[in-house]
């Protein structure tokens, strides 16, 4: 999820070390390359490569970097494979500007073909030397730099922010459009950075940037500019109070907290991206004519699998096989040929048991598709291609932004591979906002009620089927409690003998699968058990439930992806009234490198 920082001093000074330490300090954000540049009078000194901040910095010598002005950036591959080239900060054609960006510009490709139709020299695939390119164009046509920023506004598409300076210059500017940007104010020097914990070893002054906020930085004053009229912003600069950990949580007592926080977020990028990516298509072309596709993960990124396989049936049409994957290996492997496609999901792109199965179906001739969120992982440098999640670092153990990414993933293949307008998802990272803020405060007061029992079951049927296994999976993960997922309908066959006074089922309840589900509620209840919901406001729901946490309306699959926040939630505050830390439960890993 890339990380910028860039610093403007009074006067030429020694700043790699400054540098080498901002990258350190954004370092959990993930990456894959570092990159600094300094300015000094007319020179610009850019060292950059592939490698850890020590490994690089080591290599370049970056603490020996002296200047006026510096840059630092890490960058986490979405355009370009990891290489020097491709690493930030770039330079403008004639190397008199220099700049690095975090996030996503989602048409780089038809503007690096732009820029070279102009003539300008584009050295990388990196959509952040489409950043530089971008403002380059217009200073060429003698904008200042505020103006040219200001117009590259309207070409750059995508969710970033970006740090941008010249040579015989005094200043840093920068932009923020989706991406994070605070500025520092230090005595002698101001900086600016994707995130607190790389300005607060210099400064606790600090200015937090808005969306669409144009930022000039002088090493005494700064300067903030609205990207639509160029007004200036007048805004109070606040002083940061609480420890470097609190900070790294943003604010949240735990990662998990955060992370849940930042879905919404992080689904808007990847919709941006899935939107202008080259690689769906690829995808797309390849299961369209497959013989057999199979949908394959472990944990929670088999129960994306599991959803991705009803979206696909529900949206267009197309039968595909989800199978956990070491069970892959003994039931399909033996059955498989060059005919056949699939796609490998991991966060991490490193569980050995996906790593496992995916060597054998390579073996057999199988066309395989990595989905992972972690760029240079094994899943990523060995797939005939992959899909990014673009969730940027997620540290928790418990899996909560990865799933939904790719949860929303399989959604917009679908829907691609149904013919359907991918505009309609357009609205998934509002409704993921509105669901979080709303159900909270009720999840938070059941959680206490629902801790008093160690046994447990979340049920649901359809698309909301996964979603049930997986607020299982996140209840047992967190609290140490047992918690069954399963399909609604099978609850009668066996596990409702286990229902008692005040027994909690959990349900998650499709638009479409009300009356159902409501046959579920009533054989819990009508035991004395206490039948909690997820589902759309409906009177059929009210009636016959003990609890219901109503999520927005949405079509049936998109209410599958909302139903699971609310039991993200309940997971994170069971587990917290427990006394556990839902971050780093016990006996768990987040990567399983072991058969
Ligand atoms: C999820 O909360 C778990 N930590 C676990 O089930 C995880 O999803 C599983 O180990 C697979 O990991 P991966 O996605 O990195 O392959």
């Amino acid at each position: 999820m890339c990380g910028i920082f860039g610093i403007v001093t009074e006067r030429e000074q020694p700043l790699g070390p400054i540098l080498i330490e901002a990258a350190r300090r954004l370092t959990y954000r993930g990456y894959d390359s570092v990159g600094a540049a300094t300015i000094r009078g007319s020179t610009v000194d850019l060292r950059k490569d592939v490698g850890r901040v020590d490994e690089v910095a080591a290599r370049y010598n970056l603490a020996e970097m002296t200047g006026q002005r510096g840059i630092t950036q890490l960058r986490w591959a979405t355009f370009g494979e990891p290489s020097q080239v491709n690493a930030q900060p770039h330079l403008d054609s004639d190397g008199d500007i220099v700049g690095a960006h975090n996030g996503n510009v989602v048409n780089n490709v038809e503007l690096r073909q732009l820029f070279m139709s102009e003539g300008l020299t584009v050295r990388s695939h990196n959509d952040g030397e489409s950043c530089v390119h971008a403002v380059e164009r217009y200073v060429n046509r003698g904008c200042s730099f505020v103006e040219a920023i200001r117009k590259a506004y309207d070409d750059l598409q995508g969710d970033y922010s970006y740090v941008v300076g010249r040579i015989d210059d005094d200043r840093l500017f920068a932009i923020k459009k989706g991406s994070g940007l605070v500025i520092g104010l230090g005595q002698g020097f101001n900086c600016i950075s994707s995130d607190l914990p790389s300005i607060l070893p210099l400064t606790r002054k600090i200015v937090r940037v808005l969306d669409g906020e144009i930022i000039t930085l002088w090493a005494d004053r700064v300067e903030l500019r609205s990207v639509v009229d160029g007004s200036v912003i007048h805004r109070e600069p606040e002083t940061i109070t609480e420890t470097m950990d609190a900070v790294q949580k943003g604010g949240y007592p735990h990662f998990m907290l955060k992370e849940i926080h930042e879905q919404p977020q992080v689904a808007r990028e990847v919709l941006h991206l899935l939107a202008s990516s080259p690689e769906v298509d690829k995808v797309l072309d390849r299961i369209r004519e497959a013989r057999n596709v199979y949908f394959t993960g472990c944990g929670t990124s088999y129960h994306a699998c599991l959803a991705g396989a009803v979206y696909f049936a529900q949206l267009a049409g197309k039968a595909v096989i989800p199978v956990v994957a070491p069970q892959f290996v003994p039931q399909y492997v033996p059955t498989l040929n060059a005919q056949d496609a699939g796609i490998f999901v991991s966060q991490s792109g490193e569980t050995k048991d996906v790593l496992n199965a995916l060597n054998a179906a390579e073996t057999k001739g199988m066309t395989c598709f990595g989905l992972a969120n972690v760029i240079g992982s094994t899943l990523t440098k060995t797939t005939a291609g992959w899909l990014p999640l673009c969730c940027g670092y997620e540290i928790s153990v418990p899996a909560t932004k990865t799933f939904t990414n790719q949860i929303v993933t399989f959604l917009f293949l679908a829907y691609r591979l149904g013919g359907r307008s991918t505009k309609e998802l357009d609205s998934i990272p509002e409704l993921m906002e509105h669901t979080i803020a709303s159900v909270a405060p009720q999840v938070e007061a059941i959680a206490p009620q629902v801790n008093a029992w160690n046994d447990l079951y979340c049920l649901g049927y359809g698309s909301t089927y996964p979603m049930a296994l997986e607020g299982a999976l996140k209840l047992k993960e967190i609290t140490y409690a047992h918690c069954e997922g399963m399909l609604s309908t099978e609850f009668k066959h066996g596990p409702l003998s286990a229902v008692s006074k005040g027994f909690p089922v959990l349900f998650a309840a499709g638009p479409e699968d009300v009356p159902l589900i409501v046959s579920g509620i009533n054989e819990v209840t009508c035991r004395g058990g206490r039948a909690i919901v997820v589902g759309q406001e409906d009177s059929r729901l009210r009636a016959n439930a003990s609890d219901v946490i109503v999520i927005p309306g949405s079509n049936p699959q998109v209410a599958s992806l909302l139903a699971v926040l609310p039991l993200q939630l309940l997971s994170y505050y069971m587990s917290v009234a427990r006394g556990n830390d839902p971050d780093f439960p016990r006996n768990l890993s987040k990567t399983l490198t072991v058969d």
